[in-house]
Formats: structure tokens, C-alpha cells, sequence
């Protein structure tokens, strides 16, 4: 075959297509259908939507593996990270004079500079020095359970728990006031849900002219926030994360201002609303399987099965874009250098070839290999704060709760990137 027909060959039919590009098809569940048909004909396949650029499709759990993997082969730098129409793409390089990002941080970095940067805070979170911090965690879980319980038996979990539980954590862990809780969400719902009227305010989904103004004007927003507590930091270091990373070097030098608000806006923002859809998720799930509810609440050695399931299960972040760094084949498809790839680690979480019965819900799963948390270099720094947030969260609720269920529809956000519950109405019984 030649080149021409070879990538013929690879395009995805139309249909398949829009549903990938359609923020709808995530809220409602329907691209689970599409990443099933995918994984089965085409693992690796082309897709041509109109007002984006052409973009590679990974949905089976091994290539997505194998190209986060080989981070020197497959950058997270070149282009957008996130799946972005081109409109939004070229307005963005207006506003930065030329880079696809907004904002420099570490997901948006390549080797060797990504490393220089990660092992800053890596230490941070690890479980070790998490362990530090446990305490401090479960209070403020306490706090968030009280608060539920004292609702009586009906809530919105989203907004009694879900939400504000992530929040207060990350706020605490960079050592910020409670009081500036409220700016702070409402930036990070800015900075995710610009596809969505019901959190830019507009009358309409925003044209991708717009939405990229709109993001801009949050980063801003975030920048104006962060330099005050950075400086502040500077002049007075405490034992909290803003300390450092307001004092962090590399290769001897303090780092720049934007890989300073580069930091602060990835860890504010990815270490909230991801843990908020999992915490919503699995307590959602719990309302809907009484089954798996009871298993957990009589076995509490099962929590820490519950969040794993509940993070596959969420799969808050739908994707992550690489490009290619050089021609390069993989699973026997050919990609150029510069190609555009989406990593669809919603189908990697229901690949029939890893999980057995991935469409079941089961708090007792394993081996339970989920992707939710991105694999290789770049994986998820806050993962081990995630899942020790949500393990505590759960064995302070659970034993205070006989029976819980949903208590109205839960609607979800539509999205490309990153989408949760937009409200989770549950009953519940006290034991
Ligand atoms: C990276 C998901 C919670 C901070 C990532 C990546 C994924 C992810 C998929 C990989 C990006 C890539 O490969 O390009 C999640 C999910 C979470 C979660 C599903 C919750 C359930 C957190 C928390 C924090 C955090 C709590 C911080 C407190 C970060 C950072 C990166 C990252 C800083 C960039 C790492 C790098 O590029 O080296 N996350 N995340 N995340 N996450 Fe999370």
C-alpha cells in the first residue's frame, strides 16, 4: 500500500467521528459506544472532523501505555495537550505570540526540561510524605461528613462534598485561607467548562474565538491571585507547597515567573476537579448499586477498591493529546512526524483485553489496571493524594450510612477534557 491509501485505509467513519468531537456524547455516555467500535476496528485510527486538525485515536489500553511511555518519541509540548478545535488553537497563539499554551507547566513539557521540573514537588507527593498530612486530611473530611449528615437524610452531594472536599485539601496543603475557597472554584470551573453556558454566563455555547478570550482572561485571573501568595512566600517560607515552589531552582536558578503560575494553576486546578468527579462518581455509583454499597460497608478493607473503581469508572480526564516527535510506527501503523494523537483513556479503562467485564462496576476489581491516572513520565503527580483523599473521605462516611440513593437525574457536564456531575441528588439513611 502507498502512503496515500495506507491512511485511507486508517480514517475513521464519519459518524464515529462526530461523536468523538461532540462534548455532549461525554455527558451522556454515548462515546462509550464509539470507543468500543473503535478498539474493535480501528485501535488506531484517523480522524478528519471539520474546524479541528486531523488527530490520531488511541483506544486501546496497550498503545496508549506505550506512547505515554516513550515521552522522548511522543511530545506533550508541540502542540495542545488538550483536544482543542483549531480556531481555538490559532487564537491562543495570538495571545502567546506563537505557543499553543497558555499556561507553561509540566504537562506541557518535554525531556529534559519535564523531569528538572517534576522532581520539585515530586517528593511532595509521595505517599511517605502524604503520610504527614493524613491527619490534617481527615479532619477536614470530618468536617465535610457533618456537614452532609446534618442535611437529614437529602442533599446535592456534589456541592455539600464533592466539590469543596478537593478544594479545601489542595488549599490547605499550599497553605491559603478557607476564605479564597470561593475564587478558587469558581477560576477552575472557568478554566474546564468554557464549553458550557451554564458556567461562562453566556446565552450560547462561545464561539472557539471566544472561549479562547474566555480562558485567557482566567489564566489572568489565576496569575493575579498566585503572585501575591508567591511573593508573600518568598519573604516568609513555611512548610506548605507554595513555599516550594515560590523558592524552587533549576539548574541552580529560580524559575521564571510563568513556570511559577505554571505550577500553581496545574496543581489547583488538576488536583480539584479530577478528585471532585471521582469522590461524585463513586458515591453515585454506590446510590445505584446497593449491591457493591453493602459489600464495602461491610468489608471497609474494600474502601481503597472503591476509589480505584470509582477514578476508572469517572475517568475524569477524557484525554490527553501527544504529537509525534519523528515518523514512527506503532501497533503497525505508520504516523508522521508532527501528527496530532488523542489518548483516549476513557476506552483504555474498558478495553475488554485488560478488564473483565469493564462495563460492571465491581468495588472488589483486581487486578483493577486502570489508565485514569495517565502512565510513564508523565503520570499523575497527585495521584497518591487523590485516592488517600478519597480512602479517608469514605471510611468516615460509610460507617455513619445505612442506605443511600440517587434522589433525581444526574446530569454531567459536557466536555472534551475534563467533565463531572453538575448535580448529585442522593437520600440517605443514618445507621
Ligand atoms: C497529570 C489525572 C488528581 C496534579 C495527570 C495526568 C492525568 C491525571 C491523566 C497525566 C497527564 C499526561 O500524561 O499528559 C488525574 C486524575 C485525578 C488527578 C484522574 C483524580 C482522580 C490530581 C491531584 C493533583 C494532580 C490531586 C495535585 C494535587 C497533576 C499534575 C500533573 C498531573 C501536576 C502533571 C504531571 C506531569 O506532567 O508530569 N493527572 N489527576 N492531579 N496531575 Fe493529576
Amino acid at each position: 500500500m502507498n502512503a496515500t491509501s495506507e491512511l485511507h485505509a486508517a480514517l475513521i467513519p464519519q459518524d464515529q467521528v462526530s461523536t468523538l468531537v461532540d462534548p455532549q456524547a461525554y455527558a451522556d455516555g454515548r462515546i462509550f459506544e464509539t470507543y468500543r467500535w473503535l478498539r474493535k476496528h480501528k485501535p488506531l485510527g484517523l480522524a478528519v472532523a471539520e474546524g479541528f486538525d486531523p488527530f490520531w485515536v488511541v483506544t486501546r489500553a496497550e498503545d496508549i501505555r506505550y506512547i505515554s511511555r516513550h515521552n522522548d518519541l511522543f511530545h506533550s509540548g508541540d502542540t495542545q495537550f488538550s483536544f482543542m478545535d483549531r480556531a481555538s488553537d490559532q487564537r491562543i497563539r495570538e495571545i502567546t505570540g506563537g505557543s499553543p499554551h497558555l499556561v507553561h507547566s509540566l504537562v506541557s513539557m518535554d525531556p529534559p526540561e519535564h523531569m528538572k521540573y517534576r522532581v520539585l514537588t515530586q517528593g511532595y507527593f509521595m505517599p511517605k510524605s502524604l503520610r504527614k498530612l493524613e491527619a490534617q486530611i481527615r479532619d477536614i473530611a470530618c468536617e465535610f461528613v457533618e456537614k452532609m449528615l446534618s442535611t437529614g437524610g437529602e442533599c446535592d452531594f456534589l456541592t455539600e462534598v464533592a466539590l469543596n472536599y478537593p478544594l479545601r485539601v489542595i488549599m490547605s496543603i499550599f497553605g491559603v485561607p478557607i476564605e479564597d475557597e470561593a475564587i478558587m472554584l469558581k477560576l477552575t470551573q472557568e478554566l474546564f467548562g468554557a464549553q458550557d453556558p451554564d458556567v461562562s454566563g453566556a446565552a450560547d455555547v462561545l464561539s472557539a474565538e471566544a472561549q479562547a478570550e474566555y480562558l485567557a482572561r482566567t489564566v489572568e485571573g489565576f496569575h493575579e491571585y498566585f503572585r501575591t501568595l508567591s511573593d508573600a512566600r518568598r519573604e516568609n517560607p513555611r512548610d506548605d507547597l507554595s513555599s516550594v515552589i515560590a523558592n524552587a531552582k533549576v539548574d541552580g536558578q529560580p524559575i521564571s515567573e510563568q513556570a511559577e503560575m505554571g505550577y500553581y494553576i496545574t496543581v489547583a486546578t488538576a488536583g480539584h476537579d479530577t478528585t471532585s468527579t471521582s469522590t461524585a462518581i463513586a458515591m453515585a455509583q454506590l446510590a445505584r448499586h446497593p449491591h457493591e454499597f453493602q459489600k464495602v460497608k461491610s468489608d471497609p478493607s474494600l474502601i481503597p477498591g472503591l476509589v480505584d473503581e470509582a477514578i476508572r469508572w469517572a475517568t475524569p480526564i477524557k484525554s490527553f493529546m501527544r504529537s509525534a516527535a519523528e515518523d514512527i510506527d506503532v501497533s503497525g501503523q505508520r504516523l508522521s512526524k508532527g501528527d496530532w494523537i488523542m489518548l483516549c483513556y476513557g476506552s483504555g479503562n474498558r478495553d475488554e483485553s485488560v478488564f473483565d467485564a469493564p462495563d460492571s462496576f465491581r468495588v472488589d476489581r483486581s487486578p483493577n489496571p486502570y489508565i485514569s491516572f495517565g502512565h510513564g513520565p508523565h503520570i499523575c503527580l497527585g495521584m497518591h493524594l487523590a485516592k488517600l483523599e478519597m480512602r479517608i473521605l469514605f471510611e468516615e462516611l460509610l460507617p455513619r450510612l445505612k442506605s443511600v440513593e440517587l434522589n433525581g437525574h444526574l446530569k454531567m457536564i459536557p466536555s472534551l477534557f475534563i467533565s463531572g456531575p453538575k448535580a448529585l441528588p442522593i437520600r440517605f439513611a443514618l445507621e
